[in-house]
């Protein structure tokens, strides 16, 4: 049937999606680039943006991970405070607002009923919104003033994995062109450094064997697992911790590295995976000091670190590439190994139970 040629040579949708991600990259860089090699993005968007004293992103799940990367490059780059919030939350418990807020909906399909929700309550206050989506003509993006398409092409499998990958560089893309129109230097070329993302994760894409191996080690018995990190790594691994979950039942949560010893810790017992994002020098030694913590307790470490940072300890290099750019790297092995645990486990990959792909209730 349809769905079978879709699939191609692929057992799941989601080994597809998630090689399919360098393309992805590569298409957005295209897309989103004028005749002169330059980036664009259509000047009313970024008009919106610089009139905005502060920026609300609003989404759910897997998009609310990538809006949280999006935050770091929007304030680092293009100078411009944002808050990330929780659909659902936002609804009903809205922040106190600047005095003239933009409000940028991440979603993958469009469709979610919890920001659908928040779209209208944000129109009929007479804010403006933008929708970041992988589904043109979507509700979200038909309600909303903008749209940004993310061309990641359809996503099946319930769980996000290019379409996350494509919202960072989305968003990253509107931080560079805002900052340029400001005047602003970041120091660093986005078109060049995306190219070296996609290189990197065709790389991470030829290294299932190695990463099936680690799930088998570390995944293939356990009750649970922890994903630690430090600033960026943390919101990676909270994706890490969502896929793991979501598609193979094993409870995963993801937590800030200096927020161990304020709890998690008592959680750690002889045999717990702990898995370590490492690929920000400035918290390198106190992310590997919270490894040497659960260690002493019996933890059975996993450190995902980025070349340059890694040690003789490390059970996986990824290449290098720009400091901010790294979640969209990092990810990539975390997806795989919560892929490659699902199998071993024998669930069903692309069609969790209890999840759907799109939820059109709140
Ligand atoms: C559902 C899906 C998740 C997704 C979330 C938000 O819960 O199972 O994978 O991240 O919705 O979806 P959206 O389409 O708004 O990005």
């Amino acid at each position: 049937d349809a769905s079978d040629i879709e699939k191609g040579t692929y057992p799941h949708y989601m080994l597809k999606e998630i090689d399919e991600q360098p393309a992805v990259i590569r298409k957005i860089i295209q897309t989103y680039q004028n005749e002169q090699g330059e980036l664009t993005i259509d000047g009313d968007i970024i008009d919106a943006v610089n009139k905005a004293d502060r920026i609300y992103i609003i989404a759910a799940g897997t998009s609310y991970h990538a809006g949280l990367v999006g935050k770091q490059f929007i304030e680092k780059m293009a100078k411009v405070p944002v808050e990330v919030h929780i659909s659902s939350e936002f609804g009903y418990n809205m922040p106190l607002l600047s005095e003239k807020p933009l409000f940028i909906f991440i979603s993958q399909s469009g469709e979610t009923a919890d920001s659908r929700a928040v779209l209208v309550q944000v129109k009929e206050m007479g804010y403006p919104a933008l929708t970041i989506t992988n589904v043109p003509g979507s509700t979200l993006s038909r309600e909303a003033d903008f749209t940004l398409l993310l061309h990641a092409g359809p996503e099946i499998a319930v769980a996000s994995t290019k379409a996350y990958t494509a919202q960072i560089a989305v968003l990253s893309i509107l931080a560079e062109v805002t900052a340029k129109t400001k005047g602003l230097e970041f120091g660093f070329d986005l078109i060049h450094e995306l190219g070296l993302v996609a290189n990197a994760m065709d790389v991470l894409c030829d290294s299932k064997e190695i990463i099936e191996i680690m799930a088998r080690e570390f995944l293939s018995v356990t009750r649970n697992c922890f994903f630690i990190g430090r600033g960026i790594d943390f919101y990676v691994g909270l994706e890490g911790a969502l896929k793991l979950k979501e598609i193979s039942y094993i409870q995963a949560e993801g937590f800030a590295g200096g927020e161990l010893k304020h709890g998690t810790i008592a959680l750690i017992e002889e045999g717990t995976p702990v898995i370590a994002l490492a690929t920000q020098e400035n918290v390198n030694l106190s992310i590997r000091g919270n490894v040497k913590e659960v260690v002493a307790r019996g933890a059975n470490p996993c450190i995902i670190s980025m070349k340059g940072l890694n040690t003789d300890e490390d059970s996986f290099v990824i290449p290098e590439v720009y400091e901010l750019l790294t979640p969209l790297i990092s990810v990539v092995p975390l997806q795989l190994l919560a892929y490659y645990a699902s199998l071993h486990r024998g669930c069903d990959v692309d069609k969790p139970r209890n999840l759907a792909k799109s939820v059109t209730v709140e």
